[in-house]
């Protein structure tokens, strides 16, 4: 059974637990590593017998199951957590899910249910070494103004690609002053990218595994620093670290650049296998895309790589016309994101990606379409160019703040 999902979990009702394993056992490829009798005892289990799976029972004690679960989420932040009980009571579920659970069966539960609950678990594990079958594709989004989406598609483009049973992605949040991923995902990260720098020496896939945040949709995110002064002390080879620590552990990098363009920005952009530059069909937009391209062209090692994203198409009568848009540019326009406020901003004040808070909407499925397109475009390694001085020259010329 190699490919079987290892499962161990705890119940202090012995009636319950064994038709818990008798279900598990009926479903095949499952493997139970372990069961316990008693919640106290269940996050030492786990750590001896590593399952990719942790059942928890909640009701025969709420209050000490939602501590295994946010100890699991802590120190096992790769194990997916399943919460079983007979209660259905919203605000339990949410206090469960926002405890570190990703799925929520009601007792009874069907073979079915139970089946497809671990189903959706199982794809969305990030992957281990030996299970690691295709390169890390690396996306850099790139904004061509403040406020023009490229947040809320790093953030969709990310959970859309998890929806793919095998991708394991994560984003990472650039914009060390005013990212908001965590919002979109309504994430309270208990680390950040600052303190992953701080920790670079010793830094390994486990440590920073562990230090990502994992959203329900399976997605990975390593968020912005706290604290302001912190950003100060994130370097350049940090950066290259932790992006090289991504690639061996996910299939899919979604980097939310910042819109200083900095110089680490320009490592995320190097980086990256494509770089989407997400503009709006106004004038500020199209003139800041026009100078984003001629600088990213300076750059050997991103100007093959940019494609232009047009977000909130249909946004006002008064838009500057796609045809006008791809004159000004003189590049095709490689995709269109529909514009919908409503659902876009219900998403965001609710912290739900638009896979969960309208799956069916016309938005939700142009992301869908763009993941199917990201994934038809032939990837190249991504070549670090030599730093060289004409160069630099260039990309300080765009970003004022780096001059020096
Ligand atoms: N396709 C869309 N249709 C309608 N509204 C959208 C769309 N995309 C984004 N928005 C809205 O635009 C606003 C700005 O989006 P977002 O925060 O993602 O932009 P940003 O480029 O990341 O901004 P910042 O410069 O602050 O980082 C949000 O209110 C968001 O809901
Ligand atoms: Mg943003």
């Amino acid at each position: 059974m190699t490919n079987a999902l290892r499962v161990a979990l705890v119940d202090p009702n012995d009636q319950s637990r064994e038709s818990l394993k008798q279900l598990l056992e009926m479903i095949g490829e499952i493997c139970v590593e372990g069961d316990c009798s008693r919640y106290e005892l269940f996050v030492s289990l786990v750590e001896q017998t590593q399952p990719d799976i942790a059942i928890i029972n909640l009701d025969s004690d709420i209050e000490k199951s939602l501590l295994v679960i946010q100890q699991l989420n802590l120190e096992a932040p790769n194990i997916s957590i399943l919460v079983t009980s007979k209660t259905s009571d919203g605000q339990l579920i949410l206090k469960v899910m926002r405890a570190g659970a990703e799925e929520y069966l009601t007792l009874p539960i069907h073979q079915d249910e139970l089946s497809s609950a671990l189903a959706r678990l199982r794809r969305h594990r990030p992957m281990v070494e030996s299970e690691q079958q295709q390169d890390c594709e690396i996306i850099a989004l790139a904004g061509a103004n403040g406020g023009v989406g490229t947040t809320s598609i790093a953030v969709n483009l990310g959970c859309c690609l998890a929806e793919k049973p095998q991708n394991s992605v994560a984003i990472l949040d650039l914009d060390l002053a005013l990212g908001d991923a965590d919002v979109f995902l309504d994430l309270i990260p208990e680390y950040t990218l600052a303190d992953v720098v701080q920790n670079v020496s010793r830094l390994d896939i486990d440590l920073l595994r562990k230090s990502m945040t994992k959203h329900q949709t399976g997605v990975f995110l390593l968020p912005r620093p706290v604290d302001l002064i912190e950003a100060e002390f994130i370097s350049e080879e940090s950066i290259k670290r932790v992006i090289d620590l991504m690639k061996e552990s996910f299939t899919h990098l979604i980097i939310d650049v910042s819109k200083s363009y900095n110089e680490l920005d320009k490592v995320a952009m190097e980086a990256a296998n494509q770089v989407l530059l997400i503009t709006q069909l106004d004038l500020p937009c199209l003139r800041n895309s026009v100078r984003m391209l001629m600088n990213f062209d300076e750059s050997d090692a991103v100007k093959d790589k940019v494609d232009i994203v047009v977000n909130r198409t249909g946004f006002e009568a008064g838009q500057i016309s796609l045809r006008k848009a791809k004159e000004t540019l003189n590049r095709e326009i490689y995709f269109q994101i529909p514009n919908d406020f409503r659902t876009m901003v219900d998403g965001r004040n609710n912290g739900v990606p638009l896979i969960t808070q309208s799956p069916k909407a016309g938005i939700t499925q142009a992301f869908r379409r763009l993941v199917d397109q990201l994934s038809q475009k032939v990837s190249e390694s991504p070549m670090i160019a030599p730093v060289d001085e004409a160069e630099v020259r260039g990309w300080k010329r765009f970003w004022p703040g780096v001059h020096q």
